[in-house]
């Protein structure tokens, strides 16, 4: 692989990590940079970190299959040994010396002349903004990296401390507070527990709940020294565990059709959550806790700790919305006022307007953001390429996601199969690779169809549903295998691969538009039966489409 051709990485997450160690496994490509806008690598594993912040699935799985680790602690292990192992990746791929920390991307612009991006960073601590130029760009800015806070009136007075869980504040102390918790998706299952814990007798937890959950009850076991060494000593066998939690997890996708065998699984999961909710939670609050979508239209989140806490005097679970936030109060939609110390956002991200933080312009200066507004939401090629916008590749979105497996599982399938795709461009076989529109339209159009027949698309409102046009722009509709296998071999028929610089290219395609035009001429004046006119005008678009595709 020639080591001529720089690639950009945005994004030190799971994704970007995974691509940078896969350009030297699998291509033995080293001349690659990742810029990342925080401070460290890990992404979403440094970033949050709230009390007991942890995996929901299995780490063996959560975890590439190229650093696959033996001694994960526990099934579901916490963000400091998560972040841990992240941190051992990159050290043992080389990666940090290519890092560039605090630095911002907030544009990209093809230049189709010199068939390069020139992308625009700021440094998140100088401010000071700059340029790179690179042939190829590797977007992997995540999904769950922008904090969403409701604009609720009066949040600015607040007197006391107010954060988001994403952007814990480390300072805090919940001893003796009175804490308000907005939301309650999984990372407030998560904490909600540990400030009941820690609050003591003179504080209070009170938590506003707009919707309900599909809880499942699970424990998180440790793992014992003899698994961890029969995994490290019998051969293959940590592979066969991995490949276990894999099928463990695919088994539930029957449950998402809209059939009567998914609706029959759904029956059996309605059952288990509303009996856990039963026997788990205080009487008082089991109608709050049952949801009333379909179980799978959100993602189901697993708890060992949460309804138990909801006993604690301590605890407060009400359905009642803050409208008004006061220098130290919430006001309710039901005229209470409660007073606060603390007031924690765990209400999620924002997920749709996807990469709207850096302006990406392509062929053509075309906006990647107005097309994926026209089109109610961000869509790609199996969610990894757009056309129109050469040598880039995105991770983690749009519809190459799952609701119940490993993030980590598809980001792969979506880099193993770019590094597929840049194989001719790094060779130096090609100076750019392209997805062709009819491709793209072929593809989505398959992905939006099946989704119709799926509960995600069931009527809930989702953080994968684009609120407005009411587009499932997250969800890739088969089981993760399925998506797997199709992506380990590109359809290199789909692509549209460019070779050469533009003055070689144009002239070369000039040539040879020019010897077959004045072959067809000469074929048609010799003919009586060929209607000259329409030669010349077929020639005419053969050219005018070559040009354009030089
Ligand atoms: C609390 C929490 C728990 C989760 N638990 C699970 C789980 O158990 N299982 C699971 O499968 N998934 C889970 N997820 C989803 C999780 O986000 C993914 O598993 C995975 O971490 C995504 O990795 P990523 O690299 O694609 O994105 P991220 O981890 O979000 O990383 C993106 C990185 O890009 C950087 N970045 C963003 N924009 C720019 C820019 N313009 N310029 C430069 N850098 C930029 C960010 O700072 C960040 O470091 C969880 C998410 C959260 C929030
Ligand atoms: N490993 C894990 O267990 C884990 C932990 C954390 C996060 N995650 C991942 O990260 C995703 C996001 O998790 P998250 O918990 O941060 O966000 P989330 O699941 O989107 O939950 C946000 C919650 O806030 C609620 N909400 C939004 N605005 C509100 C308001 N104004 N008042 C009251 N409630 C409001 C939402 O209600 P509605 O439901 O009505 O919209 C929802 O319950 C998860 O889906 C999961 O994929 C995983």
């Amino acid at each position: 692989m020639s080591q001529s051709k720089e690639v950009i990485i945005i994004g030190g997450g799971v994704s970007g990590l995974g691509m940078a160690a896969q350009l030297r496994r699998n291509l033995g490509h080293n001349n690659f940079t990742l810029y990342e806008k925080s401070d460290n690598i890990g992404g979403t594993w440094w970033h949050n970190r709230y009390p007991a912040c942890a995996c929901d699935i299995p780490s063996h799985l959560y975890s590439y299959s190229f650093a696959m680790k033996n001694d994960w602690s526990t099934i579901f292990p916490g963000r400091g040994e998560l972040h841990e192992y992240f941190s051992s990746v990159a050290q043992r791929y080389n990666i940090l010396p290519h890092c560039r920390f605090n630095a911002m991307c907030v544009s990209l612009v093809w230049d189709d002349v010199r068939c390069l991006w020139v992308c625009t960073f700021q440094d998140t601590i100088s401010g000071e903004v700059f340029k790179r130029e690179a042939p190829v760009v590797a977007s992997a800015v995540g999904a769950l990296d922008r904090p969403y806070t409701p604009d609720i009136e009066g949040s600015n007075f607040f007197q006391g401390k107010i954060f988001h869980s994403a952007t814990w504040d480390d300072s805090f102390q919940a001893k003796g507070k009175k804490i308000a918790v907005l939301g309650n998706g999984a990372s407030a299952t998560q904490f909600v527990p540990e400030l009941v814990r820690h609050v003591g007798s003179k504080g209070k937890v009170i938590q506003f709940v707009r919707s309900a959950h599909w809880w499942t009850e699970r424990g998180n076991p440790k793992y014992s020294e003899a698994f961890k060494l029969a995994l490290k000593h019998i051969p293959l066998a940590a592979r066969l565990y991995r490949i276990i939690l894999a099928w463990q997890l695919e088994s539930i996708f029957p449950s998402f059709y809209m059939n009567s065998r998914g609706a029959a699984m759904r029956q059996k999961i309605r059952e288990n959550t509303f009996h856990y909710v039963n026997t788990a939670a205080p009487p008082e609050y089991c109608e709050i806790l049952k949801p009333d979508y379909e179980p799978g239209c959100k993602r189901r989140i697993s708890t060992a700790t949460y309804l138990a806490s909801l006993h604690s005097p301590q605890m407060h679970l009400t359905k009642d919305s803050a409208v008004k936030i006061g220098p130290n109060h919430i006001e309710t939609a039901s005229g209470q006022c409660h007073a606060v110390d603390v007031i924690i956002y765990a209400t999620g991200f924002q997920t749709q307007k996807w990469l709207s933080t850096i302006q990406i312009r392509g062929i053509e200066c075309k906006d990647l953001h107005s097309i994926w507004d026209a089109a109610g939401g961000a869509e790609a090629y199996k969610g990894t390429v757009v056309s129109g916008f050469p040598n880039f590749f995105i991770f983690y979105r749009p519809n190459a996601g799952t609701g119940q497996h490993s993030v980590i599982f598809h980001s792969e399938c979506q880099i193993n199969f770019t590094c597929q795709l840049l194989r001719p461009v790094l060779a130096g076989n090609s100076e750019m690779i392209m997805v062709k529109p009819e491709a793209q339209r072929r593809d989505l159009s398959w992905v939006h169809g099946k989704l119709q027949h799926l509960v995600f698309n069931s009527g809930c409102q989702s953080w994968w549903m684009d609120p407005v046009t009411e587009r499932n722009t997250f969800i890739y509709p088969d089981p993760m295998w399925m998506y797997w296998a199709r992506t380990i071999f590109p359809r290199w028929s789909d692509f549209v691969l460019r070779r050469g610089g533009r003055s070689s290219g144009l002239f070369g395609r000039v040539f040879w538009i020019m010897l077959v035009s004045v072959g067809v001429a000469a074929f048609a004046v010799n003919s009586a039966s060929v209607d000259v006119k329409k030669v010349v005008a077929m020639v005419v678009g053969w050219s005018s489409q070559a040009v354009k595709w030089r």
